[in-house]
């Protein structure tokens, strides 16, 4: 029954080696934690760590700055018991997953935010780290010259609209997991879009928007924050999978996403092991492991879908 899949984001981007690389150390670092008789929770915590910490990614270092410049970052954590802990718009912890842990494990809240935030994950002894990335800063300040000349930028229409030939939207991470003793733990981590107004929380701040889990399963979602928050899109997934089973339920809710345009993919493990995994974006992207076989899925914004089979 035990396996994990993490995702490296739905959106309209193109992955190449470097992501698929992520993907799989993300993929294979968690996976060796529950083999040998690790914690889901370990699991994915150790998988987006690995993803926070490669710059292709959209989360951690890569984070994208906002419209003042700098990097603020979401992440979530929740288990299948609904213990969960987020943290919102954190500017310097390296690993904003490590500090939505820290939230529901030390804390007596759910959500910290801001300047109280990042000296909670100090005082935890949490590493600080400048996360702007060379890429980065360069797409920062390309998306600025952009709206400065009046242009669209994406997601934000009343910033005047960004434009779509820049991979903005690429990539929040995320993860789940079941381990040996049937648990379910998800989570999901993201420097939400470029140029997002400062102090804009997205849906991986928010307990079933982003990051859902019961004893039913667990979802991480990714995509763009504002609709999946409206529609509480992590939860209804797994709402979904309790009624109908991880494939049919994902599939209603991919559909439910469809017609109300929401740009938006997801990965899924049911509590029988059952993963599930889709997108209505040009592309999205992931890996998981199951009895030691690693299968990564690669979908790029021209419709191309590469997918492979090896050992872990
Ligand atoms: N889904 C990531 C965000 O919108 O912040």
């Amino acid at each position: 029954m035990a396996a994990i899949i993490v995702h490296g984001g739905a959106g309209a981007y193109d992955p190449g080696e470097e992501h698929e690389r992520g993907l799989k150390d993300a993929a294979n670092a968690g996976w060796a934690i529950i083999e040998s008789g690790g914690s889901a929770l370990d699991a994915i915590e150790a998988a987006i760590v690995v993803m926070e910490d490669f710059p292709i990614f959209q989360s951690g270092y890569g984070s994208s700055p906002n419209l003042a410049g700098e990097i603020e970052t979401d992440a979530s954590v929740m288990l299948d018991d609904l213990s969960c802990g987020a943290v919102g718009a954190l500017k310097a912890a390296a690993n904003p997953i490590k500090a939505a842990r820290l939230v529901m494990e030390r804390t007596d809240h759910v959500l910290l935010v801001g300047e109280g935030a990042d000296d909670f994950a100090r005082r935890m002894g949490l590493e600080s780290r400048d996360l702007a990335s060379e890429a980065r800063k360069e797409l920062y300040e390309k998306a600025l010259a952009k709206l400065r000349a009046g242009e669209d930028v994406k997601f934000l229409p009343r910033l005047k609209d960004l434009a779509a030939d820049f991979d903005i939207d690429t990539g929040t991470v995320g993860a789940v997991a079941i381990d040996d003793e049937g648990h379910v733990a998800a989570g999901t981590s993201t420097g939400g879009p470029v140029l997002q107004l400062p102090g804009r929380l997205g849906d991986v701040a928010v307990i079933g928007a982003g990051t859902y889990a019961n004893a039913n399963g667990g979802v991480s979602a990714t995509g763009h924050g504002e609709p999946i928050m409206k529609h509480v899109l992590a939860k209804a997934a797994v709402d979904a999978i309790a009624n109908v089973g991880a494939r049919e339920g994902i599939e209603t809710v991919l559909e439910y996403a469809r017609i109300n345009e929401i740009r938006f993919g997801l990965v899924a493990i049911e509590e029988n092991g059952a993963i599930a995994r889709g997108f209505t974006t040009e592309a999205m992207s992931w890996a998981s492991v199951r009895d030691g076989e690693l299968e990564t899925f690669l979908s790029t914004g021209d419709g191309v879908r590469r997918k492979k089979k090896g050992k872990a």
